[in-house]
């Protein structure tokens, strides 16, 4: 839904898109949708009350949501890079830095809190 609503110029808060934080948790006023993945970041609670992760959901109808268009923040399309890695450096055992070289023509956008 939320790449869905992108594509009609619609911005739908959003982080991980991969059900798991839950910042694009939104209120179904209706319709029907169903999971791509477990929505790991939902609990039976929210399910229960019509709460969904946009992020991973599929429109089986027409839909009407309860949530804010950010369309004011130019958030850029979901796209694939090929890249190499340039270098790996290991800070400890739960943090590591992993340094990627772009081919010269790709143009990547990056926006704080990527
Ligand atoms: S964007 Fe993180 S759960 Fe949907």
């Amino acid at each position: 839904m939320v790449e869905a609503a992108r594509k009609q110029n619609v911005t739908l808060e959003h982080s991980c898109l991969r059900g798991r934080c839950s910042t694009c948790k939104v209120h179904v006023i209706a319709g029907e949708s169903s999971p791509r993945v477990v929505e790991v970041a939902v609990n039976l609670l929210d399910l229960d009350k019509d709460y969904i992760l946009s992020c991973v959901r599929v429109p089986e109808s027409d839909m009407v949501l309860d949530a804010e268009d950010l369309g004011a923040c130019p958030i850029p399309l979901k796209r694939t890079f090929s890249a190499e890695i340039n270098s790996v450096i290991n800070y400890n055992e739960d943090l590591v830095k992993i340094e990627l070289r772009l081919p010269p023509t790709q143009k990547f956008i990056y926006l704080s809190g990527q």
